[in-house]
């Protein structure tokens, strides 16, 4: 099928496109001591390497000097980056340390973010003034307890914050994950942090099975969704993260707990998972790279749980208060619960 022309209300979005808060930019393997590594989030170009005392940092990619972007031929000596133009120095801090035929070094500082390192992601911080909430330790990503994670990457032209809306729109369970009915959900909001726990019944090759489902949403960027089921129990690290003004991406950690008798079976109940669940993603981002955002949207009594995550995430757009009401589309509360049920 050809490709759809890009209708210019598909970018359209009545919020800002990066919502304060931690975003996960990269996998703590893939920051190899001495590497720069290039990144294009938050709608910024960045690089990130780690310092002498081998703590990651993100700094802005280009080079105050002239220019240059440091993830291009940048290389790491003694702890900072050194830029593969002039060979200006910059450390974790950002701050210049060493500008070759400078009689003095240039006060000069390279922007970036406030990053943390833990569950085996590097995070980096998203707005204005010092953080005011962390993400919590995800310890499935350490436990020997679960297989090393399926690490299933995509992007969407689509805003961050309907990547999230996903997980309490409770029909599209139904019709696109083959899930018997829309699940019951509950959903309880405590500042930056959300709860979802609710149950549902799916086929898997040709079973009707019973689960249990508990999401935990640490602010815009960052949700653990723990799947418990007779045949598998896994985490999904789910971390969504602002690329432009129009593509955000989202990055699945798969974490499979291995059976407790039977730990070698555990490649094969991954292999069934990717089987069965990775192509829903691919129609998903199928659908979310055409769709528009719908300030209003027609919701059926049991699909609450979208007005309900929108008033939760409002909180994450500080100083624009007419696009929070418009989100809200009610009364907005950073705390409270919405029960959801089934019709
Ligand atoms: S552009 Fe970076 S040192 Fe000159
Ligand atoms: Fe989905």
């Amino acid at each position: 099928m050809p490709e759809l022309p890009r209708d210019p209300l598909a970018d359209t979005y009545p919020m800002p496109f990066v919502p304060d808060g931690w975003y996960a930019l990269l996998r703590s393997r893939e920051l190899g001591p001495g590497k720069v590594v290039s990144l294009h989030y938050l709608g910024r170009a960045l690089i990130a390497f780690r310092g002498s005392d081998g703590r990651a940092a993100v700094r802005d990619a280009y080079c105050p000097h002239y220019g240059a972007h440091l993830g291009v031929g940048g290389k790491v000596v003694d702890g900072r980056v050194e830029c593969p133009f002039h060979g200006w120095r910059f450390g974790a801090d950002g701050s210049c340390t060493h500008a070759p035929f400078a009689a003095r070094t240039p006060k000069v500082t390279i922007g970036g973010l406030e990053v943390r390192e833990h569950s085996g992601l590097i995070f980096g911080y998203a707005g204005t003034g010092a953080p005011a909430w962390e993400v919590p330790e995800i310890p499935e990503t350490i436990s020997r307890a679960y297989a090393a994670p399926i690490d299933d990457v995509c992007r969407a032209r689509i805003h961050v914050q309907e990547m999230r809306e996903n997980i309490v729109d409770e029909s599209h369970f139904h019709h696109i994950h083959g899930q018997s009915e829309p699940p019951v959900q509950d959903l309880r909001t405590d500042g930056p942090f959300a709860e979802v726990r609710g149950r549902f019944r799916r086929r898997v090759l040709g079973w009707d099975l019973d689960n249990t489902f508990d999401v935990f949403m640490y602010g815009p960027g960052v949700m653990a969704v723990r799947v418990e089921g007779p045949v598998l129990s896994l985490t999904a690290v789910a971390l969504t993260t602002p690329v432009d003004d129009r593509t955000s991406e989202m990055r699945m950690l798969y974490y499979v707990r291995k059976p407790a008798r039977l730990p070698f079976l555990a490649p094969l109940l991954k292999l069934v998972f990717r089987r069965e669940a990775l192509a829903e993603v691919r129609e998903e981002v199928r659908i979310w790279d055409h769709k528009i955002h719908q300030a209003r949207p027609v919701l059926l009594p049991h699909e609450k749980g979208i007005k309900a995550l929108r008033r939760w995430y409002a909180q994450f757009y500080p100083g624009t208060p007419g696009t929070a009401a418009e989100v809200a589309a009610g009364q907005s509360s950073a705390s409270g619960t919405a029960q959801v049920t089934a019709p």
